[in-house]
């Protein structure tokens, strides 16, 4: 090799350099410099505590974080070279220490290993992932209360089989997605607990002989504890796959909320319509305007759940301890969470913007018989069995199909020949207003119902806040 200084750090027991393309196929620095901030984070704790431990010297640990912040400096303002021969994050930093700062650089690997530092650097990545997804899933929740509380008492259909079944308030819809975020970001959480895990000091499997301080390690980057075992602390990633399962059901979620966006803006339903700037064009037809927001989130759902089965498949076969297959866990991981980044501030955006069509809801209410259960609801209250009930309330319908109305529009008169237990009471039941109010008990859709469920939902998002 004619540089020697680019033979790698491990070329010692190799008689030949390495095939060039299989350095191209093993090197992971075209994407793993993204753990740069973390790597050094992490290697910034491991010489603290080698030096509280006696193992490196006061000036050594100067050198080190001298040279530390020039590096992190020149990777910000973008002037780092990132060198492919130094195959990746870890060796390329190593090795612009050690040439900034000589021999202390070549110390810091002491009692270390690349597999508990990749370990650490994931964990510390992406624990700092999913508290900016939290952040942002928190201004969704908040965009949905804002417009669940302005349209509480808007009327709409709400679908089974995606036939209109009951009348809902449009609120209560808003509120559902509420529910399913809110869900997620407890996923997240609960995911956080078993990231937040330190590996440093399990070394390559088995432990190091140095006489190390781990606690004080996670004591300085944050973690909660350390990993117990040295074997599974450089092996796992179930953190990860835990992590890609939440954010699958998160893009799930998004991907359902923008099936119901796509329908609601066609002309056919014409219940909503989103800001221009959400929108495109057609090449072709003037008069379009698309949902492609909506259906790009609903599309990216695919490599969310790709990325899942990825991690999940590159882990079934590994046997402890470290295995190079676990390099392949970063663009999966990186990708899911650019992913659901761009998806949930973009949806975050949309859901302020979404104009509201409250007459096309009603009129699509009132069109579906939406009330159909009231009345039988309304039958049952009086003495009559509910398959009874169930039974005359469908003939009323089949007799209000054929003259074309609703059930609130056929006489008194009509409606009793169904059943004598039908008073002129009969038409507040079959008011979609009155069908709303009826349903006033927590979890259902009346207005006061919505608005009780929204001051909760603000509470709760108050308090985990503090
Ligand atoms: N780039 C490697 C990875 O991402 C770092 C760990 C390498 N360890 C090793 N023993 N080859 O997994």
């Amino acid at each position: 090799m004619a540089d020697p200084a680019a033979a790698p750090t491990w070329s010692g027991r190799f008689s030949e350099p390495v095939d060039e393309r299989v350095k191209r196929y093993t090197a992971s620095i075209p994407f793993d410099w993204r753990l740069a901030p973390f790597d050094i984070r992490g290697s910034l704790a491991h010489a603290a505590m080698l030096h509280k431990c006696g193992i490196l010297s006061a000036a050594d640990l100067g050198d080190i974080r001298r040279g530390m912040a020039e590096i992190l400096a020149e990777i910000d303002n973008g002037s780092f070279v990132w060198n492919l021969d130094d195959e990746d994050v870890h060796f390329n930093i190593e090795r612009a220490l050690t040439r900034k700062i000589g021999d202390a650089g070549k110390r810091l690997h002491t009692g270390r290993s690349r597999n508990d530092q990749v370990a650490t650097d994931l964990r510390l990545w992406l624990r700092d992932t999913i508290d900016r997804i939290q952040a942002i899933l928190r201004q969704a929740r908040l965009a949905l209360l804002d417009q669940a509380e302005v349209h509480a008492g808007t009327v709409m259909p709400g679908f089974t089989h995606l036939q209109a079944a009951q009348p809902v308030t449009f609120g209560h819809h808003l509120m559902a997605w509420q529910e399913m975020l809110k869900r997620d970001a407890e996923r997240l959480a609960d995911c956080r607990r078993r990231v937040n895990r330190l590996p440093l000091g399990a070394a390559a499997l088995a432990g190091t002989s140095f006489a190390i301080d781990r606690e004080f390690v996670a004591r300085e980057l944050g973690f909660e504890a350390v990993c117990e075992n040295s074997l599974d602390a450089v092996s796992d990633r179930d953190f990860a796959i835990e992590f890609l399962a939440a954010g699958a059901l998160i893009m799930t979620h998004l991907s359902r909320m923008s099936e119901e966006l796509v329908l609601w803006m066609t002309p056919r339903f014409a219940f909503i319509d989103l800001p221009d700037r959400f929108c495109t064009g057609s090449s072709i037809m003037p008069q379009k305007k698309n949902p492609d927001v909506p259906e790009l989130m609903r599309g990216k759902t695919g490599r969310m759940n790709g990325h899942l089965v990825a991690l999940l498949t590159l882990m079934k076969g590994q046997p402890l301890a470290y295995n190079k297959d676990n390099q392949e866990d970063k663009e999966p991981l990186f990708d899911a969470a650019d992913t659901l980044v761009d998806s949930l501030s973009i949806f975050a955006e949309l859901v302020p913007g979404i104009r509201v069509n409250a007459d096309a809801m009603r009129r699509a209410a009132a069109e579906g018989y939406a009330t159909a259960t009231d009345l039988a609801d309304y039958l049952v209250k009086r003495g009559l069995p509910f398959r009874e009930a169930h039974e005359a309330v469908a003939r009323a319908v089949r007799l209000a199909e054929a003259r074309g109305c609703d059930l609130a529009d056929l006489p008194l008169a009509d409606l009793q020949a169904f059943s004598n237990l039908i008073t002129e009471d009969v038409f507040g039941v079959l008011s979609l207003e009155g069908s709303l109010a009826a349903r006033d008990h927590p979890g259902g859709t009346a207005p006061v119902q919505v608005r009780a469920a929204i001051a909760r939902a603000r509470n709760e998002l108050q308090q985990s806040r503090s």
